[in-house]
């Protein structure tokens, strides 16, 4: 594997060596020194045409934790304004010395142009495009749900899938790449996947992916799912009235005080509430959902760094991707 462009072309055994990886860099982040020299002497440009908080950020720390230097262009403010194409740009950092671009692009397809034609030749890792996919938060999320659920089954969660998981995805799935992504990913991996979302804010088409869909929260999560994944309202890519009225939408789809004050009710105990961020609390999602003890709001930020530490060292380093008997052997940096 050079690049990292979707989560529906990956393999269950590339998707559990990336995981498996993870866990290696998070136990990397929980010592005293906590960089490592892997990458020492490599470039990783972050080429953001979108806003981002947690996916750039990440990346940028992820990258330094492995000893890589780090190059950071944001669309706005750059020669992006005066007309520069994708190609130029593009061109113009490996000219810099870019070992990996990382590229969020509004463009569905942008990172898959970037690694398919032979403007650069630097390894593409996708954060995130239009309404395409986010894959490495799809990756972070199964990493995160992974923890939980063999912390459920009382087992290690290194070299385990999600065979038997539940996840019920709430929202506006026909905007959000992070939904495909993880229907891809965590199907791939054995979880069953049921989508939730009003009629018209589900995309053509869904009725041939691998997932059950439904219209109504309340009875999805009577199937008692392992996990609830509130997706973000994003008004930034409606040109129309998708629901009636913010307090419509809340009532019907949202996690608001009531429906998480039933979740005991409801049997569901060990349930986990996960959001890709960043949240539009009191639309989505309440408060009280969101900074509650079931809440891996937090967690999945922190194993966003670890994940996309395993992503860069994989694709980077020349480590193989295919899965091997052994982990990495991760020596700390004596920088
Ligand atoms: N989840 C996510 O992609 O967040 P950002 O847009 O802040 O990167």
């Amino acid at each position: 594997m050079k690049h990292l462009l979707s989560t529906r072309d990956l393999s269950a055994a590339d998707a559990i060596r990336i995981l498996d990886t993870a866990e290696e860099m998070s136990a990397v982040s929980s010592r005293e020194v906590k960089k490592l020299p892997a990458l020492r002497g490599r470039t990783v440009v972050n080429l953001f045409f979108e806003d981002s908080t947690r996916t750039r950020i990440s990346f940028e720390a992820a990258a330094k934790r492995l000893s890589a230097d780090v190059i950071n262009f944001a669309a706005k403010g750059s020669s992006v304004s005066k007309g520069e194409s994708l190609k130029d740009t593009a061109q113009t950092l490996e000219a810099i010395g870019a070992d990996a671009v990382v590229i969020r692009h509004y463009a569905s397809g942008a990172p898959h142009r970037l690694a398919t034609t032979d403007w650069i030749s630097a390894a593409v890792v996708n954060a995130g495009d239009g309404t395409h996919e986010h894959p490495t938060q799809a990756l972070l999320d199964a990493f995160t749900l992974r923890r939980h659920w063999s912390r459920l089954a009382g087992r290690a969660s290194s070299g385990a899938d999600l065979a038997g998981a539940r996840v019920v995805i709430v929202g506006d799935i026909l905007h959000s790449r992070v939904a495909r992504s993880n229907v891809w990913l965590l199907t791939t991996l054995g979880a069953h996947v049921t989508l939730v979302a009003p009629p018209t804010l589900l995309p053509i088409g869904v009725e041939h992916w691998p997932c059950d869909v439904s219209f109504d929260l309340d009875e999805a999560l009577e199937s008692k799912p392992d996990a609830i994944m509130m997706l973000r309202v994003q008004a930034e890519r409606m040109n129309a009235s998708y629901f009636p009225s913010t307090g419509e939408y809340s009532r019907r789809w949202g996690l608001g005080d009531e429906r998480f004050a039933r979740l005991d009710e409801l049997g569901l105990k060990d349930t986990i509430i996960m959001h890709p961020g960043p949240m539009v609390r009191g639309l989505e999602i309440s408060s009280a959902a969101a900074d509650s003890a079931r809440s891996q709001v937090l967690k999945q930020v922190a194993n966003g760094v670890s994940v996309r530490m395993a992503v860069l060292y994989l694709l980077m380093s020349g480590a193989p991707v295919s899965p091997s008997p052994s982990a990495p052997q991760l020596k700390e940096s004596s920088s």
